[in-house]
């Protein structure tokens, strides 16, 4: 599986600039689905069909975008000022480097004295290359950041594990499952970081009967950590309630029994700031029964962003499980 986070976590894909995270995704699920439709906003909807006439609809979600910065200014020296794509904190950013659309790489510097907490207003991006003084960079266009993925034991670290895990937990699941009673679309997402927009229009082309977002979680497992009962390395994590989503009762207890089902460790999970594409998947239609299966993680929205793997193998096994069966909700 590591080579498949590998791809995902260094690829570029700021929100709505998706293209080619998209184009690896794609690649990674060929022939593994009975269906693959790309939508208008640029969400991937993968169907795996179980033939069976009544079969329950069950929506999968993990979003391909990740956070970045936007140039909103060139100045005279070609120094670009930006805007977050996201929730970037700018005290994480000095020092850091980002990549355009086009491959072309940046450092960020801070105005003045270093020593402080800067506003994302005191920030610039240095793309300058010695020759030319204005560089090839707009207003307009969109960076992410550029860290590899370090492997260390059981640890993952990346860039944007938020949400490159979610999607190879599905593409994992993709390849395992066989079979199914029920039809499974698994969406790839957009526009997830700036507001849950892609996972609002597919669950709406997807009308599914539950729905279940696979996202990164925080942990309260870290020096001075917020108190919460989410730690790396003790299973994936069932939301029982975010700041934008009260998760499905219905949908927690099936993935607390598919968990004892697979013998695997997880966890409860209450997360007071930030949401995930279940909140925008519960309020289509009518309403939507759903939940979020989470992989902890630290650092979130830095660039070491920090997962272990038996978490992620385990959402992969409680998955599997729980799909294996016909969902009654
Ligand atoms: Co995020
Ligand atoms: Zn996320």
């Amino acid at each position: 599986m590591i080579e498949t986070i590998r791809k995902l976590v260094e690829a570029y894909g700021p929100s709505g600039h998706e293209d080619q995270i998209r184009a690896l995704i794609l690649e990674e699920i060929d022939g593994l689905a009975d269906e693959v439709t790309v939508d208008a906003l640029g969400n991937v909807i993968a169907w795996k069909r179980s033939g069976r006439e009544g079969a329950k609809k069950v929506m999968l979600s993990a979003h391909m975008d990740e956070i970045g910065v936007m140039v909103t200014h060139v100045d005279e020296d070609g120094f670009l000022r930006f805007t977050g794509i996201g929730g970037v904190y700018a005290s994480t950013l000095i020092g850091n480097r980002v990549r355009f659309a086009d491959g072309t790489v940046g450092a960020i510097g801070v105005e003045g004295d270093m020593n402080r907490k800067p506003a994302l207003s005191e920030l610039y991006i240095d793309v300058s290359d010695g020759k030319n003084r204005k560089p090839r960079i707009r207003v307009g266009d969109a960076a992410g950041m550029v860290r590899d993925l370090v492997v260390r034991g059981d640890r993952l670290t990346a860039k944007s594990m938020d949400d490159r895990i979610g999607c190879a937990v599905q593409i994992e699941v993709m390849r395992q499952l066989s079979g199914s009673p029920n039809d499974v679309a698994f969406v790839f997402s957009v526009q997830e970081e700036v507001g849950l927009r892609g996972a609002r229009t597919a669950a709406h082309a997807v009308d599914p009967d539950i729905g279940i977002a696979i996202d990164v979680t925080r942990t309260g497992d870290t020096p001075k950590g917020v108190k919460m009962d989410v730690k790396l390395g003790a299973g994936p994590a069932i939301k029982i309630k975010d700041s934008g989503m009260l998760a499905a009762p219905e949908v927690v207890a099936l993935m607390e029994k598919a968990a004892r089902k697979a013998r695997i460790p997880c966890q409860r999970e209450v997360l007071v700031r930030g949401t995930t594409d279940a909140a925008a998947m519960q309020l289509v239609r009518a309403g939507v029964r759903a939940g979020c299966l989470s992989i902890p993680c630290r650092y979130v929205h830095t660039t070491s962003e920090t997962v272990d793997l038996n978490d992620v193998q385990n959402a992969v096994k409680l998955l599997l499980t729980l799909l294996k069966e016909p969902v009654r909700v």
